[in-house]
């Protein structure tokens, strides 16, 4: 998954250019984190008036590539995009212009200098905690240097990472991402990101209010609190104490203008009383739960290091489904993990029939450097994995399809995001996050409204606006 970056308009570009700015892409892969990360790295570039974003990387001064370590895959694209610069870099150096290459994320964390000894146009690698320090690393790089910082720091980089100005909110749209924790204690024997993230850290509540705040009040109508392990947040409240997930939901219930919360990614073993309680008792936080299972085999769930078994993961779909019983599930999926038995991937091909997930992800294990699993001798073969993946997204698939066909005919709130392909048509997300297109005037946008599911297609699902007015005759007399 990539995601190359917009220009902020073409005006403001053209006013930027005649003063001379330089120009910065920044391009981001792997998780929401990054995602989140990618736009605060701009917002510290742009905000003092140094830099100006760009969607166009050949006509870039500075590239940010904010780069995923979790599978070689993942990782491997770093190095390809890289290549595909190394050209920009020498036509940038004909035209007198020094373009200066950065690589962040996890791949910059776990590789460090190696990045700058396998690419030498490498210029800056930087490391997710380190971010407030980019314009110094850059303003280095621009003399001539190369420059790595990987070091876990004591500051808190949120402390120095700038909130989003309005206008740069309103740029972004009417949905956010949130990061309200970082880092991860649970290592996992397959995952890199207790290495790439460190430990957990959580924001304190107020920032966090402070935030959703500017968010709302810019226009925003849909947060979605983010973490590596959302449900571990332990924030510190005003009085000294620590607030959980489900009690900083509670308080973000109340900003106003926030019209849905969601939270990911989650730990089945985080699911405490408070954050079922909250789904219970918030009718602002959304009825969709992604909530990683890996495996339904007890045995692979031991040797995987997830601390729950199968029947722990039920428990909390069931305690779940009784706070919330309009919750959908989603999940993510390894197969083939060192030591899988036929017996363990049938296992999680029941899971998936138990729970009947309303979509999931699903990936071949990648043996990652420096994590246990990759030490062992029972690694799975590729054909094995390959023809076990298949299988089990053909069930996903299956279990998918049916939860989308469930909502034809339904009437669903869809919170409107942006125009359609076709002209005159919007889409926007159900409460289940599923994709909607719908006939519906651009006024819209950032609103709710009700919507008649009339069909599925391939990745979303169409709709009519609902006409509330036919059903609601006693609101035309009201006030009167
Ligand atoms: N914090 C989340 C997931 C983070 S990584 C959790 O606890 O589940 C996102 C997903 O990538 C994981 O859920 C897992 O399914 C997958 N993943 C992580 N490491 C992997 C590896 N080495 N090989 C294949 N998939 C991996
Ligand atoms: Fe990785 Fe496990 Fe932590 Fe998720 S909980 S980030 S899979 S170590
Ligand atoms: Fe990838 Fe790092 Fe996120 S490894 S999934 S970008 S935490």
């Amino acid at each position: 998954m990539s995601k190359g970056r917009g220009s902020r308009g073409d005006f403001a570009t053209t006013l930027w250019n005649l003063k001379g700015l330089r120009k910065l892409h920044v391009k981001s892969y792997g998780c929401q984190m990054n995602v989140y990360d990618s736009d605060r790295m701009a917002d510290l570039l742009t905000s003092d008036a140094s830099y100006v974003e760009t969607g166009a990387p050949e006509e870039a001064d500075v590239i940010i590539l904010n780069t995923c370590h979790i599978r070689e895959k993942a990782a491997e694209k770093v190095y390809s995009e890289l290549g595909r610069i190394r050209g920009l870099k020498r036509e940038a150096a004909r035209s007198g212009r020094n373009l200066i290459v950065a690589v962040a994320g996890c791949v910059a964390q776990a590789e460090g200098e190696e990045i700058v000894r396998r690419a030498p146009l490498v210029d800056v690698v930087v490391g997710p905690q380190n971010y407030h320090r980019l314009p110094a690393l850059l303003a280095r790089a621009e003399r001539g240097a190369k420059v790595v910082d990987t070091e876990f720091p004591v500051e808190d980089k949120f402390d120095r990472l700038a909130p989003p100005a309005a206008a740069t909110v309103r740029a972004r749209g009417v949905t956010s991402f949130v990061t309200v924790q970082e880092g991860c204690d649970k290592f996992c024997t397959f995952c890199v990101v207790p290495y790439t993230r460190g430990a957990e850290v959580s924001r304190p509540v107020a920032a966090i209010v402070a935030e959703v705040e500017n968010l709302a009040r810019a226009g925003v109508r849909e947060v979605t609190l983010i973490g590596q392990n959302v449900n571990a947040y332990h924030g510190k409240t005003a009085n000294g104490g620590q607030a959980t997930l489900g009690r900083l939901l509670h308080r973000l219930a109340d900003v106003s203008g926030v019209k849905r919360l969601r939270y990911t990614t989650s730990h089945p073993r985080d699911m405490d009383e408070d954050l079922i309680a909250a789904h219970r008792d918030l009718a602002v936080l959304m009825p969709q739960l992604h909530l990683p299972v890996q495996s339904g085999s007890d045995r692979v769930l031991a040797a995987m290091n997830r601390r729950h078994t199968r029947a722990d993961y039920l428990d909390v779909i069931a305690r779940l489904r009784a706070a919330r019983p309009d919750i959908a599930f989603t999940s993510d999926f390894i197969v083939g993990f060192p030591g899988e038995t036929e017996e363990d991937f049938s296992d999680t091909l029941r899971i998936v029939e138990d729970v009947r997930f309303a979509g999931a992800f699903s990936f071949k294990y990648s043996p990652r450097p420096g994590t246990p699993a990759a030490e062992r001798g029972d690694q799975i073969a590729d054909e094995v994995k390959t023809e076990r993946l298949a299988r089990l997204q053909e069930c996903i698939d299956r279990h998918q399809r049916a939860f989308n066909r469930s909502c034809v005919g339904q009437k669903l709130e869809v919170l409107f995001e942006k125009p359609g392909r076709i002209s005159g048509q919007l889409v926007g997300r159900s409460p289940y996050l599923q994709p909607v297109q719908v006939m519906a005037p651009t006024s819209l946008i950032g609103q709710i409204a009700t919507v008649r599911i009339t069909d599925v297609g391939s990745n979303s699902l169409f709709g009519t606006l609902h006409p509330v007015e036919a059903e609601e005759p006693a609101l035309a007399g009201a006030g009167g």
